[in-house]
């Protein structure tokens, strides 16, 4: 087993690496996921967060690496999220003596969890911890990513312990920035923030504003790897994420059932591409939605494409505008440009539906749909070199 590491004089990471979950409530978690927990050893012992619940003795047995688990004198559960608070009535037998804390809406969240496994003390944004050499205050951070967060900041050791924000599903055995593949890191990053908070921008900002006016040496996160030397980076990052928006790129996503909408999409996305913009040509057999999201979270062109079958879209790109409208706010939507395309047999009704959604959570629409019967020739598909000159040309 992993052993407990010192990542700061006195404080330890113990919490537990997920190495083959692929899958984080529908997106793919293809480097796995960690559930990071720190415990500082001052003189109120303090454990920060815990991990999913089939890890709880992985993290008992780190935690008693450093301190027999009952001299723990303070618990605080930065999120109610069950990858980070599972742990909790495992914690709760374990340290009799601890208090715990979270935010006011954490303290109801976790009873509403967990019942009667401790008195939850809440705390507010300002709030201060003494816990020995150190001072913990605390910052609200509501919808990043539910309603409860909060981080917590330790002064003295200048480490913000961030919980979701910053995070990503990033399993590996080094623990900090600087020893790991910073562009697969950053990669992972931009699909954290793309799947899991991109539609709570607003309030991913003002975190990251607070995150500026700290001195920090560290920022550690409950997924993923700590950031040290790379602080800047994600900053940075986060800047960009959480300002909507959006770059001279399109993404045609489609699904097919003969290949005709196919065709169609293959023909919008070189159009892009001949007007000089980027493009990808998604089919979504192919590639999983949440990597689309990663991909599209700050594209300006959303071309999405179905056929007719059993008169609606295919359920396949269904699923993805699902998806693809729960994350994507119309503020955002608003600086896109949608276009619906697809062939058909004798209704053109899966085309006009998508073209409906992507209406409706408020795309910029400045050209028709493009519909065709049956298979498209080369000559229809040249003429969407015009159509797409045109979306772009009419786009603000
Ligand atoms: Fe990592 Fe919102 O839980």
């Amino acid at each position: 087993m992993l052993t407990a590491k010192e990542i700061a004089k006195d404080i330890w990471w113990v919490g537990a690496i997920d190495w083959n979950e692929r899958l984080f409530h529908g997106y793919t978690t293809e480097k796995g996921i960690t559930y990071n927990a720190y415990l500082i050893m001052d003189e109120k012992v303090t454990l920060i967060d815990t991990a999913k619940a089939p890890f709880a003795d992985e993290l008992m047995a780190r935690i008693s690496q450093v301190v027999d688990p009952a001299k723990i004198d303070v618990v605080i559960s930065n999120h109610v999220e069950m990858d980070h608070s599972g742990s909790l009535p495992v914690v709760a037998k374990a340290c009799p003596n601890a208090t715990f804390y979270a935010s006011t809406k954490g303290c109801e969240g976790l009873k509403a969890h967990y019942g009667d496994i401790a008195e939850f003390h809440p705390l507010k944004t300002g709030d201060e911890l003494s816990i020995g050499k150190r001072t913990l205050t605390f910052v609200e951070t509501p919808m990043v990513h539910w309603p409860d967060n909060m981080v917590t900041y330790d002064a003295t050791d200048q480490i913000l312990f961030s919980n979701d924000a910053f995070g990503q599903h990033f399993a590996s055995s080094k623990h900090f920035d600087v020893d790991n593949d910073m562009c697969e890191v950053m990669k992972q990053a931009r699909k954290y923030y793309a799947n899991i908070v991109l539609p709570y921008s607003p309030q991913a900002a003002k975190a990251a504003a607070v995150v500026k006016t700290l001195d920090l040496k560290m920022i550690c996160p409950a997924h993923g790897i700590i950031w040290t030397e790379h602080i800047p980076d994600i900053v940075a990052a986060y800047d960009e994420f959480t300002s909507w928006n959006v770059v001279d790129k399109a993404a045609v996503i489609y699904d097919s059932m003969w290949k005709s909408t196919e065709k169609m999409a293959k023909a919008i996305c070189e159009a892009f591409v001949e007007e000089d913009v980027q493009a990808q040509y998604i089919n979504l057999n192919d590639t999983h939605e949440s990597d689309i999201l990663a991909y599209v979270m700050d594209a300006k062109y959303v071309c999405v494409g179905s056929p007719t079958l059993n008169m609606q879209m295919m359920p396949n790109v269904a699923k993805f505008l699902t998806y693809f409208r729960g994350l994507s706010p119309k503020p955002l939507n608003a600086k896109r440009v949608g276009l619906a395309f697809g062939s058909y047999g004798w209704a053109p009704k899966g085309p006009k539906d998508v073209a409906a959604v992507l209406e409706e959570i408020g795309m910029q629409m400045p050209v028709e749909t493009l519909t065709h019967q049956w298979i498209p020739g080369q000559a229809y598909l040249d003429s969407i070199q015009e159509t797409v000159r045109e979306a772009i040309a009419k786009s603000l």
